[in-house]
């Protein structure tokens, strides 16, 4: 499996997301991304683990927009999105529906944007919750509600950066299993990068690599990935 999935990424013509030795210092001189190559091998659900400072967030600002790289390039021949860590970084409005409404492409109709809000709402489990107010919904139902506005930017490539790290255990597994469904659904599937530290997470995904010191490594199975990190086990990764 890993010998395909490196055969595979090093492809940039079938790739969604390809990125030739890109480099990015912040203002302070640190570089954050150094030379950094790779590609997501196709549709599915990539992860991505590292230590502290490895990059991992910088590296999903670039393929976002968000920053432009300083040297080398990005191809991403998709609409990205990302996800926050803290979903209260994100949702800006008073209730899960005008918070959505955001969102959606303002070239559809009023009904249509009607639509839009309850269909994404309930691909992520929270249908029938458009007036609800967000302060009302748990860390989890936030987080899904992130997800959402995510779907209804008609976005195909979801950036997550530690979308579970401030949940508990049983919202941490609703958020993995909504998003292993979009990205395993069979109309349209979703792609997803994902970032963690929660090595169990791996289980889900179709290939996870390293990033280290500003580059990533290769794709591996969720697997081998992990016996590689055992020997560094009580280190955070
Ligand atoms: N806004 C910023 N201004 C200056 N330096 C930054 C900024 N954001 C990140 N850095 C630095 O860039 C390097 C990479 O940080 P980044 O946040 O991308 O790492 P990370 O892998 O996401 O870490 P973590 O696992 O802790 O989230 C670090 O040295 C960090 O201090
Ligand atoms: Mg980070």
């Amino acid at each position: 499996m890993e010998l395909s999935l490196s055969l595979r990424s090093s492809r940039a013509d079938d790739s969604i997301l390809f990125l030739k030795k890109v480099s990015f210092a912040w203002p302070s001189g640190v570089k954050a991304l150094d030379e950094c190559s790779f590609s997501l091998p196709g549709k599915g659900l990539w992860m991505l683990v590292g230590s502290n400072g490895s990059g991992k967030s910088t590296l999903l600002r670039l393929i976002s927009g968000m920053l432009p790289p300083q040297q080398g390039s990005i191809h991403c021949s998709v609409k990205p999105a990302l996800v926050f860590q803290n979903p209260d970084h994100q949702l800006l409005l008073p209730s899960c529906g005008s918070d959505l409404l955001l969102s959606v492409s303002r070239a559809l109709t009023l009904s249509q944007r009607r639509n839009q809000i309850q269909t994404v709402l309930e691909q992520v489990g929270m249908q029938g919750m458009e007036s609800r107010p967000i302060h009302t919904l748990s860390g989890g139902q936030k987080q899904r509600l992130a997800l959402a506005g995510a779907l209804a930017s008609e976005a195909n490539l979801l950036l997550l950066d530690e979308p579970t790290a401030l949940l508990d255990p049983d919202s941490q597994k609703m958020v993995l299993e909504t998003v292993h469904a979009l990205c395993n659904r069979s109309d349209k599937p979703l792609t997803a990068l994902w970032i963690t530290h929660r090595l169990e997470e791996l289980d889900y995904c179709d290939g996870a690599a390293l990033m280290e010191k500003g580059r990533i490594g290769p794709w591996r199975s969720a697997h081998l990935l992990r016996n590689l990190l055992r020997p560094l086990a009580g280190r955070q990764v």
